[in-house]
């Protein structure tokens, strides 16, 4: 029976990634984006389903609770997959109104909507709520901790984490208060295609074409645990058609790295690139340290963030034992055509970067 997603955030990085997925995995399924644009949002993430008779795009906020309503009501919604978010944790240190406004609220907003429609006016029995976590919910671990499961006593530590956290606890409270039929998964760090390059790996990549300083934030040593986001997309979707309602599920990859590792990965991965490819030379001529070799003379150490987190590790062993999760691109791999998309999408990212794609939704959307 084909299914009706309402996907939020769906044109940021995650979302767009996962409703291409979707899309391709299950064509006869209907997906309806619903995302506010914010500058984390681009429209162009969504340009490979554009054209999709069964893919539609509403320019619109989760914290507007009657066009959720809307929306899931002339889709005939049977699945949200709840993605939108703010999701930088430094913006979050030096805003996080924004945090608590679309990830509590907007959340809450959402499951008022939902449980509206498919509880109370009972008009599908059968129906889910999906909602995409992340494993900073669990805060930091020492170096020689065990890995974060399932039950491990949620201790955010950032403002963007609270401010999941408390989404995270609003979703089960639903399912515990209002009988909706809610699934939750925690991810570690995803990397991948139209990822917004105030992020870590993108945000090296494009440095290296400016010959900019490589930001390494304390001693760069904390530790992350890199997922590709097409498996992240595969885990929401073993969630959702196998997952138990009312679980959690964590997922990720078992690849923990170092910020200083990724980074000088990233460099020596850029200046073979460089080496084999001569034209990129004429195509990114300010990227000197990569044309001569070493992209790693850029790394430049700064101020820590305020209050890092040292490690995030994600213990995958319930998804992998109770839906069969296994992670399809090895990490050697998914870097390699990470790097890739972005030499090979100049135009996606220089427009998200310059401003000029937010000076044309504000002249499309006002
Ligand atoms: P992102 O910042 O790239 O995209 C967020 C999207 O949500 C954007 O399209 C934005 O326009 C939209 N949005 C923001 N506020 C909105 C609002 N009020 N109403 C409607 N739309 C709104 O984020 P991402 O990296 O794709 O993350 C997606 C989800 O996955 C988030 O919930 C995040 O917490 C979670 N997550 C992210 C990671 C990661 O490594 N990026 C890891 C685990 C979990
Ligand atoms: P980020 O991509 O912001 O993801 P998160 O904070 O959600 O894990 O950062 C990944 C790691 O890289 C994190 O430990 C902070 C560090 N970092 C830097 O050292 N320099 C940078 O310029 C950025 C953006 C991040």
């Amino acid at each position: 029976m084909p299914k009706s997603l309402l996907v939020t955030g769906g044109a940021g990085f995650i979302g767009a990634n996962f409703v291409h997925y979707w899309l391709g995995q299950y064509p006869e399924d209907k997906v309806v984006v619903l995302d506010a644009l914010t500058y984390a949002g681009n429209i162009a993430n969504l340009d490979p389903v554009k054209d999709n008779r069964n893919f539609s795009f509403v320019h619109g906020n989760i914290c507007d609770q009657d066009l959720a309503e809307k929306l899931l009501r002339e889709h005939d919604a049977d699945t949200i997959v709840h993605f939108a978010a703010e999701s930088h944790v430094d913006r979050s240190i030096t805003g996080p109104d924004a945090f608590i406004e679309t990830n509590i609220i907007g959340t809450h907003s959402l499951l008022k909507a939902a449980k509206k429609l498919w509880i109370d006016e009972g008009l599908k029995p059968e129906h889910r709520f999906h909602h995409v976590s992340t494993d900073e919910v669990y805060g930091t671990l020492e170096a020689d901790d065990p890995a974060f499961n399932e039950s491990t006593p949620y201790a955010p530590n950032s403002p963007y984490s609270a401010s999941k956290a408390a989404s995270d606890h609003l979703v089960r409270a639903y399912l515990h208060t209002y009988g909706l039929q809610v699934s939750t998964s925690n991810c570690s760090n995803n990397y991948g295609p139209y990822h917004f390059p105030e992020k870590l790996i993108p945000l090296v990549i494009t440095n290296i074409l400016f010959n900019k300083a490589l930001p390494i934030y304390g001693d760069g040593k904390q530790i992350r645990d890199w997922l590709y986001v097409e498996d992240h997309a595969r885990g929401i979707e073993l969630v959702i058609n196998k997952g138990i309602v009312g679980e959690c599920y964590n997922i990720g990859g078992i690849n923990e790295w170092t910020n200083i590792d990724i980074v000088q990965l990233v460099c020596k991965l850029m200046n073979d690139t460089f080496a084999e490819d001569s034209e990129l030379a004429k195509r990114f001529p300010e990227a000197q340290a990569a044309i001569s070799g070493d992209a790693a003379s850029l790394i430049t150490y700064v101020k820590d963030r305020p209050g890092h987190d040292r490690r995030y590790a994600i213990d995958p062993t319930k998804a992998e034992g109770e839906l069969g999760y296994v992670p399809a691109e090895s990490f050697e791999t998914g870097i390699k055509k990470t790097l890739q998309w972005y030499l090979d999408n100049e135009e996606w990212w220089s427009k998200v970067m310059d401003g000029s794609y937010q000076d044309w939704v504000e002249s499309q959307y006002g």
